[in-house]
């Protein structure tokens, strides 16, 4: 491309961006539609681009690419806002029980009691296993790190619902939004039982949905598992705050996927993989081996001056975000709680805890850190909580998935119902060799 004299403009006329490309001295000029949303920045629909202009757009990452519309999630990184069906983060954290949360995402609207109690009931009718999906675990390492079961036994769930894989039914595709709500937690905590080799422990629906996975995690048949109020709350915050990020790496890795008419079930074992990466969900985990890693707080400066080093490539796990360039509200509503249940739990003294303390203040003070504007993030605050509640580490991400499910469901759904939605199928801008003769073997 960069042989041949080219230039554009491109200049906003009403509802229309007039594109003037310039090729080998030819100028042209095309139009290309403005569409707003309700809230946020217009988007230049270049559907026709590539028919019109024979050019791709190039977006590594998509910074700058909406690749669908959604009425569930509004992000205002720069206001440093969250938004759920219109409802700030804060307000739904603060009042919020998750599965209300849950069909606020699903359905659009905070139910009503009689909606919440139908819904719940749709919800925990759904929460065991088939008993010979429980074999699938017997097939893993007991080392086996969670989300990598959490991949297989979700994406085996589509062996066993036959009934629910009709894309093209909407009670099919209900029922197995439910089967996946409902089932993400006892999964989950299976998967820590079978790690740390104790019976698994069956749902038991008089609890709520946090206080289920709690029951799941830790009860055992020689002991009762008292369910402490300040850590269910805490859990069910967390949930709450990771239930949906708009097109987030998982999300848009789930909308790919169904894209192609997958069944829901694997699609979410896609979502759950592209989750599992430290760049993504994994940073909650990757928060506590890097504090655990830096050790004490006279190490600080040392991490710091890696983590400023380009050649380097050490990052503060915990700390920046794509779309947020102020400050995470999640961060903001979990610092809270993380006080909270430090408190309830008496481990205000615990070191990991002071050295995230101490991070985080040097890292807020740091030139750095100031001018990229990187600033913690949710996955800082929940690694804190969890450990401090007695999550083990390797779990972190796999709460995470439990509470995104609700979100990639919702985004699947609304995909589904999305009467322009085709195949995903990016292009590409291709920088590899010429075509050139083929080499037999025994000349090459
Ligand atoms: N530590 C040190 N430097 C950083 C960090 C960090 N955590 N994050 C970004 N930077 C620097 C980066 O090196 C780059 O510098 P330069 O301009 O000199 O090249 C600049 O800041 C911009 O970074 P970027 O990688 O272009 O930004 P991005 O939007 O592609 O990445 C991110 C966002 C979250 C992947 C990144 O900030 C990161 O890796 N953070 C640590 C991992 C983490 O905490 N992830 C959880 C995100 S929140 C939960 C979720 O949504 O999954």
């Amino acid at each position: 491309m960069s042989s041949h004299n080219k230039s554009s403009s491109l200049s906003h006329q009403g509802q229309v961006a007039k594109l003037t490309l310039s090729k080998n001295g030819i100028e042209q000029s095309f139009e290309f539609p403005i569409l707003s949303g309700t809230l946020g920045p217009d988007v230049l629909d270049i559907r026709e681009l590539y028919t019109q202009t024979g050019y791709l757009t190039y977006d590594p990452g998509f910074t700058s690419t909406a690749s669908c519309e959604s009425a569930i999630t509004f992000v205002d990184g720069e206001k440093g806002l969250l938004l759920h069906r219109g409802y700030t983060i804060q307000e739904l954290a603060t009042h919020c029980d998750f599965l209300e949360v849950a069909y606020l995402l699903l359905y659009g609207e905070i139910p009503n009691q009689s909606q919440k109690i139908d819904f719940e009931q749709n919800i925990i009718t759904h929460t065991m296993l088939h008993e010979q999906l429980i074999n699938f675990y017997q097939g893993f390492r007991r080392d086996a790190h969670p989300m990598a079961i959490m991949v297989g036994v979700v994406g085996a769930l589509s062996s066993f619902y036959h009934d629910s894989l009709d894309l093209k039914d909407p009670e099919q595709r209900e029922l197995a939004s439910y089967r996946l709500i409902a089932k993400m937690p006892s999964i989950a905590a299976m998967a820590y039982k079978y790690s740390v080799g104790q019976p698994f422990v069956y749902p038991r629906n008089n609890l709520r949905y946090a206080e289920n996975f709690l029951h799941m995690m830790f009860a055992l048949p020689s002991y009762d598992y008292q369910i402490n109020k300040t850590i269910a709350q805490a859990i069910n915050k967390i949930f709450i705050l990771h239930a949906d990020h708009e097109q987030n790496a998982s999300t848009s890795t789930v909308r790919l996927a169904g894209s192609s008419a997958a069944n829901p079930f694997a699609c979410i074992a896609s979502g759950i993989a592209s989750l599992w990466g430290p760049a993504h969900g994994g940073a909650n985990e990757a928060v506590l081996n890097m504090l655990k890693e830096i050790g004490t707080k006279d190490q600080i400066p040392e991490y710091l001056k890696r983590a400023k080093d380009r050649n380097d490539s050490f990052r503060l796990m915990g700390f920046g975000h794509r779309v947020y360039k102020n400050f995470d509200p999640r961060a903001v509503v979990l610092k809270e709680s993380c006080h909270q249940v430090l408190d309830a739990l008496g481990v205000k003294k615990d070191p990991l805890f002071d050295l995230a303390m101490e991070l985080e203040k040097i890292a807020l003070q740091d030139e750095y850190f100031i001018e990229k504007k990187l600033f913690p993030n949710v996955d800082f605050y929940s690694g804190i909580i969890l450990q401090a509640i007695g999550i083990p580490v390797s779990m972190f991400t796999v709460l995470f998935a439990v509470a995104r499910t609700v979100g990639w469901v919702s985004q699947w759904r609304e995909m589904i119902g999305d009467p322009v939605q085709k195949i995903g199928r990016p292009r590409q801008r291709y920088i590899g060799s010429m075509q050139r003769p083929f080499i037999a073997l025994k000349e090459r």
